[in-house]
């Protein structure tokens, strides 16, 4: 199944089983023969890192690899240089590209590096994890985290080309489905359509995945192609995020995103409920999907301490914020809040 996503570069999704070794020629397609960077981690790469290396050499490719550690420490400044100068030393020019092959981390930090490299040069999406097949590998947006906080240094910037092989989901631990899950239950609460009851049903690698993850890509295409630079639908995405990302970081980013994301929807519709503003029966819904897919964390940050963190938040305006603020399922609103009033 291809999707076509229509933004500042029109590019297709490409979804299916058994990708991966016919990466090669489905590239070439886009692009001839020059050099391309794998950039994957070191748990992904041992495991598909050969099967696209020795496509894309079939195909005529001059192809290098750089491995990062995996999980999201990598996605920094210091990887982010490294990789750089490695692209120089094997003297890439404009017309290359870079594959990014691997979880949201990879996925992020080889597009900062592929949008700022030699002033931007083309990149191709491989996403291996849940997370990155249903959101960070859609929608061109990059970034690596500073110590003040995540994702603060990034651009918006499109792939060429989005490759989903499902087959790679066979070897994801049930830790990373779950973490995926997170995200997916976010979809679930913007959308409140079957999405919503395949996520109620359940999702696993060998059910419901592949409508799983079509029905999230064509969401978040629909978004992307409305609002790419995010000035406002597009912040509807960021459903949960706003302490999700103080959770990550309080943790020492021990605790994943997806993970965070599904504890930063509970707090959210806890204070939504509060202000009378979230109906009964979505609440109960959401802490249905919470309990059925395990989501529950055992560290117990203070609101004062997520505070701190929110204030360097990218979506916060001096002493305001915007959030998603969720209503009903298919009913989530961007409101622009008071911070302290968060807390409150
Ligand atoms: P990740 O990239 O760290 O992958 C999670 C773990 O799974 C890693 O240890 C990785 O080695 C392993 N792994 C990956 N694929 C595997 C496979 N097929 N089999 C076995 N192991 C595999 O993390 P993630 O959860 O994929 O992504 C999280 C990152 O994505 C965060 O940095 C988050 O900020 C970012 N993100 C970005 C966007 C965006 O729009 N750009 C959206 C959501 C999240
Ligand atoms: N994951 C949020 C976005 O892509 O906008």
């Amino acid at each position: 199944m291809v999707i076509n996503v229509k933004a500042s570069k029109s590019y297709d999704i490409e979804i299916g089983r058994n990708l991966l070794d016919k990466i090669g020629e489905d590239i070439l397609s886009l692009k001839s023969a020059c050099n391309v960077c794998i950039v994957s981690d070191d748990i992904v790469y041992p495991l598909y890192g050969d099967i696209v290396f020795k496509s894309l050499k079939r195909a005529g490719y001059n192809v290098c690899i750089f491995t990062i550690e995996h999980g999201e420490k990598s996605k920094n400044l210091n990887t982010f240089s490294e990789i750089q100068e490695y692209l120089a030393s094997q003297n890439f020019k404009r017309n290359d590209l870079i594959v990014a092959l691997g979880g949201g981390v990879t996925g992020d930090l080889a597009g900062f590096v592929a949008s700022t490299y030699m002033r931007g040069i083309d990149f191709v999406q491989v996403p291996t994890t849940l997370l990155a097949m249903i959101d960070s590998s859609v929608g061109g947006k990059t970034a690596i985290d500073l110590p003040n906080g995540k994702n603060l240094v990034g651009t918006f910037y499109q792939p060429i080309k989005v490759i989903i092989d499902l087959k790679t989901l066979d070897t994801l631990p049930c830790t990373e489905y779950k973490n995926g899950m997170g995200e997916g239950i976010k979809y679930a609460m913007l959308m409140d359509n079957e999405l919503e009851s395949i996520v109620t049903n359940g999702v696993t690698c060998s059910t419901n995945v592949d409508r799983f993850v079509e029905l999230c890509i064509r969401y978040k295409k629909y978004i992307v192609e409305e609002d790419e630079k995010e000035s406002n639908l597009r912040r509807l995405l960021n459903l949960g995020h706003t302490f999700a990302h103080a959770i990550e970081k309080l943790s020492g980013y021990t605790i994943p995103h997806g993970v965070a994301v599904a504890q930063g929807l509970k707090i959210i519709s806890d204070i939504s409920i509060k202000q009378g503003k979230l109906a009964q029966c979505a609440y109960d819904k959401l802490q249905t999907l919470l309990d059925r897919y395990d989501m529950h964390i055992d560290e117990d940050y203070s609101l004062e301490q997520m505070l701190e963190v929110i204030k360097l938040d990218k979506k916060a305006e001096g002493e305001y914020i915007n959030v998603v603020m969720p209503y009903a399922f298919g009913d989530c609103r961007i409101e622009k809040i008071k911070i302290e009033d968060l807390i409150k």
